[in-house]
């Protein structure tokens, strides 16, 4: 009896010891600091595409939110939302707090920890030449909140994050010497056909959530219009910045990454008026006979707008989510995120990366998805093939 218990604990220990087996080529961190969860999606996909070329395993950073009326940022982490499994199927990947607990010590330990920037950043009053990494927020915080001082900073100038061939990153910076490359802020490229959504799969705690809204509403994906509508005050300001001829955070997605599919991004693309909303969604309603309209907005959801106009008529409910006072703005972004995944219909911003994060969602379950300000059709242009 006793042995056999032993030998179930000795197993135990190699298990525990075989999952944090160190990874000989190096690992990559960065910090996800600039925007929101749209964006932090976005630049994931640079950093994943980095560290697969190096063959090295990405340390998951903790999300950042940034919760109204509060002075610093709030990190989240990964798999509060998203499963880490799926996304091992496509690089080595670790938890910032397990790499920080089980690997950090060994490899990584505090008095060898080098920050990477292209190059020094100016400061004032100050001529040391430095990366600032944990210079203000959400810098500080992100770093901190794993107790990283960071010992001295690495400039990787002329090397960039855009490489197909791992040479040169490995002869600059072998995993001998630097086991960590950890970057002040993320290691983009403009690598962007990645497969990524098939491997952010949602956690069950997001899934449970969505899956319970729906049924206390008795909503089915199957018959659900989804609304993202970008209407924040920020957004307007931003879209004052648009031009017509180049691409604006992620409306590559609806114009094409060199524009190819030829539309103008006017500001009835960017920031649509009310009216155009209504009507678009008026004819969408008419067209799919969806029996319930969900809206996911950042400023006024119009839900009393889109009552007075559709309900009746069509015999459509209206609804948004309504968030528990106990949850964060930041995890209720996510049931939106799902939902907008799921419907059958979804209407989204053409250079919102939020809805960017939905349409790469919707793709892989071959589900169209329109555009505001688009005419559906004008969204293909594939040469037709029936000849
Ligand atoms: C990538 O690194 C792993 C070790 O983490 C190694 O087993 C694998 O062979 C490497 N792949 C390539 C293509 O070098
Ligand atoms: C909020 O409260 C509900 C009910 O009391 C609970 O089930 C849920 O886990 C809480 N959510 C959070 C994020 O604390």
């Amino acid at each position: 009896m006793i042995p056999k218990i032993l030998l179930l604990l000795f197993n135990l220990i190699i298990y525990c010891f075989a999952q944090y087996e160190v990874d000989p080529n190096g690992y990559v961190m960065f910090c996800p600091c600039m925007g929101r969860f749209g964006n932090q999606a976005e630049q994931f996909l640079g950093a994943i595409s980095f560290t697969r070329t190096l063959n090295r395993t990405l340390v998951l950073p903790h999300w950042i939110e940034y919760p109204p009326r509060s002075f610093t940022s709030k990190q989240v982490p990964f798999d509060t939302y998203f499963q880490v499994e799926p996304l091992q199927d496509y690089l080595k990947v670790i938890l910032m707090k397990d790499f920080m607990i089980h690997i950090a010590d060994s490899i990584w330990p505090k008095g060898k920890r080098y920050v990477f920037c292209y190059d020094a950043q100016a400061k004032e009053n100050s001529d040391k030449r430095s990366c600032n990494a944990k210079d203000g927020n959400p810098f500080g915080p992100f770093w901190s909140h794993f107790d990283i001082d960071f010992d001295g900073d690495v400039f990787y100038r002329p090397l960039f994050y855009d490489i197909s061939i791992a040479d040169r990153w490995n002869a600059k910076f072998p995993s001998s010497e630097y086991p960590v490359l950890a970057f002040s802020g993320p290691p983009g490229t403009e690598e962007r056909n990645i497969p990524i959504a098939k491997y952010f799969i949602y956690t069950e705690y997001i899934r449970k959530q969505v899956d319970e809204f729906l049924s206390k509403n008795q909503i089915s994906p199957d018959t659900l219009l989804a609304l993202h509508i970008r209407n924040g005050i920020d957004f307007e300001r931003a879209c004052t910045y648009t031009t017509e001829n180049s691409n604006f955070f992620a409306s590559a997605q609806c114009l094409g990454h060199k524009l190819e599919k030829g539309i103008k991004l006017t500001n009835e693309i960017c920031y649509p008026s009310e009216d155009n909303i209504l009507i678009q969604t008026e004819n969408m309603v008419e067209r799919i006979k969806p029996t319930v309209v969900y809206v996911a907005a950042d400023g006024n959801p119009m839900i009393d707008e889109f009552r007075k106009l559709l309900g009746k008529k069509y015999n459509v409910k209206i609804i948004k989510y309504e968030r528990p006072e106990n949850q964060s703005l930041g995890e209720a972004a996510h049931i939106d995120l799902y939902i907008l995944s799921i419907a059958e219909h979804a209407i989204v911003n053409c250079p919102s990366t939020f809805s960017a994060f939905a349409k790469r969602q919707r793709d892989i379950r071959e589900k169209s998805t329109d555009f505001w300000g688009i005419e559906n059709d004008k969204l293909t242009n594939e040469p037709k093939s029936d000849l």
